[in-house]
């Protein structure tokens, strides 16, 4: 049950153009990059129960709030707080190279997470994003939901090359000057607004339910908790993927560009997160650019949270 994505990709397709960036070379070099990253396809397993836990995984990671979102039809299964689904960020189900893909992600479970300062499983690491990302409450370890989108996962990374580079997101280059939300609104009215609307508050899809475009800030957004929060890590995000339709190989927009428009995207309201003084209980692996205190520096919250974050990198490595 795969979401339609031609609307999407027609109006990026559109924009794409309208933006000037469309030669040959850079059309050979996706496709090219496109074809080294798997794409795993669960119609080639055999039939069975494997088969239908790998199907009902991908649905809730493409659907979420279908089946636990804040309007699920079972008002027991309600643990997303939000009406994103996984896919919003985790792009084409989690199969997109440089979009917080999850090929690869199972096999990168149990680990020392730095948020914990413990090691966490994969089902841990999914309950931190209902609880952020989707800010909602974190799925039992043992139901049918977590262990379909387990299994779902392990499908896509049972299809893992032996070295992948294209989990996660890509690093953009640090800025030297904070990233700067006056400028970071133009950036949102001239290239952003058209699919995520004027207000971020996205489009519906079709049938109300879910997004075609998703909000960025407002109440059915992510929470001041999730990693998308953090101006870095957003930028990262923005800067290999958005607007919808450009690749990491040929992005839109300028460095400076996601910088700020991530820092205009992080001071607009949002859900807020209680009790984020706990996370990163050791301070010396908190994210740099974790908006929230206590810190082990010196260095002001609007530092952390803005930048410029090179003096602050630096001065973590010679704490080492
Ligand atoms: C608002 C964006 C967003 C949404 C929605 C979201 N995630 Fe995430 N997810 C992230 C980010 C960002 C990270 C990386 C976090 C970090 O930097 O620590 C991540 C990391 C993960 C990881 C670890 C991946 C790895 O490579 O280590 C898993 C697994 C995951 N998410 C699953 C889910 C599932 C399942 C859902 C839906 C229930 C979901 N996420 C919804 C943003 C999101
Ligand atoms: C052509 C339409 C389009 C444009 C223009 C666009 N986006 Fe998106 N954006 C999307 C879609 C579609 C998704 C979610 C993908 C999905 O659901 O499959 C998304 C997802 C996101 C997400 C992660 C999901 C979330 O809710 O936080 C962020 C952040 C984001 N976009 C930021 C931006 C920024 C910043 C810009 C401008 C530089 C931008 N987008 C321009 C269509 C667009």
């Amino acid at each position: 049950m795969r979401r339609n994505p031609s609307i999407k990709l027609l109006l990026s397709a559109l924009l794409l153009m309208a933006g000037a960036a469309c030669d040959a070379a850079h059309d050979s070099h996706d496709s090219a990059g496109a074809r080294a990253w798997p794409q795993p396809d669960p119609a080639t397993l055999a039939d069975g129960p494997h088969k239908q836990a790998v199907l009902y995984g991908e649905a809730l990671i493409r659907r979420t709030y279908a089946f636990v979102g804040p309007n699920a039809a079972d008002a027991n299964m309600r643990y997303a707080g939000n009406n994103l689904a996984c896919g919003s960020c985790h792009l084409d189900g989690g199969r997109r190279r440089y979009a917080l893909s999850l090929i690869g992600a199972a096999d990168a479970y149990p680990r020392n997470m730095a948020r914990e300062n413990a090691v966490q499983t994969l089902a841990q690491r999914i309950n931190g994003c209902f609880e952020r990302s989707m800010n909602g409450r974190a799925l039992p370890a043992n139901s049918p939901e977590m262990a379909a989108m387990i299994a779902y996962i392990r499908f896509l990374s049972d299809a893992a090359p032996a070295h992948m580079d294209g989990r996660g997101v890509p690093s953009t280059p640090l800025m030297n000057r904070a990233a700067d939300p006056r400028r970071g609104a133009e950036v949102y009215a001239s290239t952003c607004a058209v699919c995520h609307g004027a207000n971020g508050q996205g489009a519906r899809n079709e049938g109300g339910q879910g997004y075609l475009y998703p909000p960025l800030w407002g109440p059915d957004s992510f929470n001041s908790g999730a990693g998308m929060h953090r101006i870095i890590a957003a930028a990262n995000f923005i800067h290999a993927n958005m607007p919808y339709g450009v690749t990491y190989e040929s992005p839109r927009l300028t460095e400076e560009e996601a910088f700020d428009v991530a820092a205009f995207i992080n001071v607009q309201p949002r859900p807020q997160r209680a009790g984020l003084d706990r996370d990163y209980p050791d301070r010396t692996r908190k994210p740099v650019d974790a908006p929230f205190p206590p810190y082990a520096d010196h260095f002001s919250q609007r530092q952390h949270t803005f930048g410029p974050w090179r003096e602050m990198m630096h001065a973590r490595e010679a704490q080492r």
